[in-house]
Formats: C-alpha cells, structure tokens, sequence
C-alpha cells in the first residue's frame, strides 16, 4: 500500500460529460510528481479528487485511499493536506496581514473566527514559516500591498504551517516573471524534506528537480506516467499539445517552446 495516495477508477462527471475518465494513481512517501497536461486537460479536478474537495462517481470500481486510510474528516486532511491553487487564491487579495493569513491557515480559517483561538505558541510558528519564505520583515504589511511572487511564497508558508504530508501546487507559480518563478522553485525544493510534493504545470520551469516521476494528462485521461526523462521528451509534448514543441534540460531544469 503506497504510504500517501491510491486512487482507483476515478471518474468524474459535469454537465453530462466526463471530465476525468478511469484515473488510477498510486502515491508513495518522497515520490514528488509533475502533473503536465493541457488546458482543460483534468489536472486541477485530479487535484480535487486526490485532496477530496469533489468526489468521483460511486462506482464498485472506484476506491481511494489517503495515508493508508479510506475513511477521513475533512478537518483532518487540511492538517494533512497542504493545497496552493485558484481555489484559495481568494487569500492573496484580502486587507489581513501577512502574519495572520499565515496564523490562520492553523485553523483551515481567515478572520475574527480563528483570532479568538491563537495562542503565543501559533504567532511564533507564522514567524517561523515567514523567515523560511524571506518574508519575516513583512509579516506587518497587509496581504493585498505585496507582489506577486511575494503572494504566493505567503500562501507556502499558511500552508506549510501545518507540516502537510502532502503538499499539492496546482500552477503555483503562474503568472509570475521568469526570476520569481526561479526563486519560488527554489523554495518549493526546500518543502520536499518533510512533505510528498504533487505539482501541476504547463510551464516546465517550474518543474523542481527533485521531481522525478512525470504524469501527461489530456482529455481527462492519464495519457503517460514515468520517469522525468522518459516522459519530458519533444516527441511526447508535441504530441501532447498537439504542436511541434521542443524539450531541453539544463541543470536538471526542463524548458519548453514552440
Ligand atoms: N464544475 C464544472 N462544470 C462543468 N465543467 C467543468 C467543471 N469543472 C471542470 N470542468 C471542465 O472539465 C475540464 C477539466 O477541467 P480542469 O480539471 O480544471 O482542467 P485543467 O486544470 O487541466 O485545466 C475542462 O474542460 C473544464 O471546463
Ligand atoms: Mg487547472
């Protein structure tokens, strides 16, 4: 039994139409994965099946376990679970400060609701995250003053609070210049000591190297899944996105054009 994730046969459906068909996945401790795939693709709903934010058809088929149990809480996976993605982009543009979004996500909450509950013990834990993310002498300005890349290094540390076993980014780093995509991966690379790392992209750079194991979707469908170099090749994307796209590597960092 892999240690953080098995899914089995999943399918999901929306507006009468499958949107992920037959998905199996299994997940072990420290096997950091890059989910590649067009728009529209499946990728952030695989995301949502795995973290349990929607659940696949009921079908006898379908099974999903997560640290090797079937059954959860909710309120137990967000401990477990740490999730950077649109769905809790609603963070990046609100008037809290930094070191509350962070303090908050203890509590899976945002607001007056968790204030009441803070103890000393949970400040200094913000403040911890913070200096890992190099954002400990902002921790007094308001969330929607920052940059960009300074957004998304806020939303590492909220998450990383919790000390997830599983850390889910789905396009993390998208939108941001090509220096703060760097930099943001270097971070993200320090996250794979105590965390199993899902990573969803389009954009290669991104891809940190400790990733070694790359899934292409499309069409809802897990189209390949294996070794990084196996997978990452100009044959496989430009069959993939459907142009002839060209794949290189340096220093263990993948870049593609077309
Ligand atoms: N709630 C929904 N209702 C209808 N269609 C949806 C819904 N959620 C996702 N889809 C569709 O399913 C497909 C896969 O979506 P998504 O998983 O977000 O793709 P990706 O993250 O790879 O871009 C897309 O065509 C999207 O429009
Ligand atoms: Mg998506």
């Amino acid at each position: 039994m892999p240690d953080i994730a098995r899914i089995e046969h999943a399918n999901v459906r929306r507006e009468g139409k499958l949107i992920l068909k037959d998905v199996s996945l299994s997940l072990s401790k420290g096997e950091h994965i890059a989910i590649v795939g067009p728009n529209g693709a499946g990728k952030s709903t695989l995301i949502d099946v795995i973290s349990r934010h929607i659940y696949p058809l009921a079908t006898d088929e379908y099974k999903s376990f997560l640290f090797g149990s079937e059954k959860w809480m909710r309120s137990e996976l967000e401990k477990l679970i740490g999730l950077v993605s649109e769905r809790n982009a609603i963070f990046l543009n609100t008037s809290y400060k930094v070191r509350e979004i962070v303090c908050s996500g203890l509590y899976s909450s945002l607001g007056f609701d968790f204030h009441h509950q803070t103890k000393d013990e949970d400040w200094r834990k913000a403040d911890e995250e913070l200096m890992k993310v190099g954002l400990y002498d902002k921790r007094d300005r308001v969330m929607n003053t920052l940059s960009s890349g300074e957004k998304r290094r806020i939303m590492l540390a909220r998450v990383n609070i919790n000390k997830p076993k599983l850390l889910l980014l789905d396009e993390a780093s998208a939108a941001l210049d090509f220096p703060a995509r760097a930099s943001l991966r270097r971070l993200i690379s320090t996250y794979t000591e105590n965390s199993t790392i899902v990573m969803v992209t389009h954009e290669l750079s991104e891809i940190i190297p400790e990733i070694k194991r790359v899934i292409l979707m499309d069409g809802g469908r897990i189209v390949m899944d294996g070794n990084k170099e196996d997978v990452l090749t100009s044959e496989n994307l430009s069959a993939l996105f459907k142009e002839k796209v060209h794949v290189s590597c340096s220093d263990g960092i993948y870049t593609a054009y077309c």
